[in-house]
């Protein structure tokens, strides 16, 4: 398992074909998703371990992909925090207390790491067992940026306003927001990884909202603690924003194994950008799934071009598969990398073998 095409490109090594996985992989564009969502709701599903994994397996089996990202959502753990959450139809996650005074932080729990998902504990057992060795499980977590957002928003946003006015006029508090949201997220991932989860994804998805100073200055710190006390555990771990494009050294400076690009950035400019020490992780437009084949075909062209074949490059969307996506496209895609990526890794290896040749490496 640690040999996993998947495990070894989080660790740049050399893999057979690019691996990969896409976020939302599981989800209503999947009609056998739609047909448990008919009588279960969304969060019904992360409070019950065999659905939750039947749905982390169902794009396993009908995509092929190189990893199965376990069933949940960034907002779940908020509910352990004493926070009502509601996913409203067509409305997406609503709160309808949001948190935007120092006393409405100071109120936040901290709960035990056995409270904050225990369903989602079971589901990554039950999934590493149905899947006996076949793809890794990613646990995953929000970002405290990007759940503060919701918190303070109390849904999702267009200007984060109520979100930066917090920030900048209430610097304490936010600092104590941040602070437990980074250990609530540390206490999640740890029990994710101790169930069996065998990397882990942080979704700031959206930290493009901020200046690069700001993120630096008042978010950093805490991805960093987050990723620093991770460490010990020896799983990789992926940091993924979008609109990231003007600030990937600050990302990487959060001493993530693998950054996660959007298309708003040439793949091969991230990579330079955030250094090669770095995995990459992307970076396709969704929206190109509703794109004729040829087109598929020449844009997934391009990012393995531009990943070079070079030992590190996990192939993935730059954000989420959107619901109305054509499942059928889905599939093509993942067979188009793998089929694409076994030459071009094919090629790649054979230049780092030369490199180590000559400089004496491995
Ligand atoms: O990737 C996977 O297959 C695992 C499942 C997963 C969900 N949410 C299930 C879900 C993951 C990884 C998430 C992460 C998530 N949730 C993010 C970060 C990724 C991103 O897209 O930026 C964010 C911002 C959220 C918050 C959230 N949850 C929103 C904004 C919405 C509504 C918009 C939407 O996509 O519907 C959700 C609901 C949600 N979470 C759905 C799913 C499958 C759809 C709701 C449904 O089935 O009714």
């Amino acid at each position: 398992m640690a040999d996993s095409r998947f495990l070894r490109a989080c660790r740049r090594e050399r893999t057979d074909t690019t691996p990969v996985w896409l976020m939302r992989q599981a989800g209503r564009y999947l009609p056998e998703y739609r047909a448990i969502r008919a009588r279960a709701s969304l969060l019904d599903i992360c409070n019950r371990a065999e659905l939750a994994a039947e749905v982390t397996l169902q794009p396993v089996r009908r995509l092929g992909v190189d990893a199965a990202i376990i069933f949940a959502d960034i907002l779940l753990p908020v509910v352990s925090m004493g926070i009502r959450l509601e996913f409203a139809a067509g409305e997406g996650p609503v709160i309808r207390d949001p948190v935007r005074t120092s006393e409405a932080v100071a109120r936040l729990r901290r709960p035990e790491t056995e409270e904050i998902a225990p369903a989602i504990y079971n589901a990554i057992r039950l999934v590493r067992r149905e899947l006996g060795g076949k793809v890794p499980v990613i646990g995953f977590a929000g970002a405290p940026f990007t759940v503060a957002s919701y918190l303070i928003e109390g849904g999702s946003s267009r200007h984060y306003l109520e979100t930066k006015r917090f920030m900048f006029s209430e610097p304490r508090a936010w600092d104590a927001l941040m602070d437990t949201l980074a250990d609530v997220t540390t206490r999640y991932l740890r029990a994710q990884v101790a169930a069996g989860a065998q990397t882990v994804q942080l979704f700031d998805s959206w930290a493009g909202a901020l200046s690069p100073l700001d993120y630096q200055e008042r978010v950093l710190p805490w991805v960093k603690r987050i990723v620093t006390r991770l460490r010990p555990l020896g799983v990789p771990v992926i940091l993924f924003g979008t609109g990231t494009a003007g600030f990937l050294q600050v990302l990487a400076a959060s001493g993530a194994d693998v950054i996660s690009v959007d298309w708003r950035v040439r793949l091969a400019d991230a990579w330079a950008a955030i250094g090669p020490e770095r995995a990459i992780q992307g970076n396709l437009d969704p929206a190109v799934l509703f794109a004729p084949r040829r087109e598929i075909a020449r844009q997934v062209r391009t990012i393995l071009e531009q990943a070079g074949g070079r030992p590190g490059h996990i192939f993935n969307l730059g954000h989420g598969v959107l619901p109305e996506t054509p499942a059928e496209n889905v599939c093509y895609l993942v067979d188009l990398v793998h089929e694409l990526g076994a030459a071009s890794t094919a090629a790649g290896n054979e230049e780092q073998a030369a490199v180590d040749g000559i400089t004496g490496e491995r």
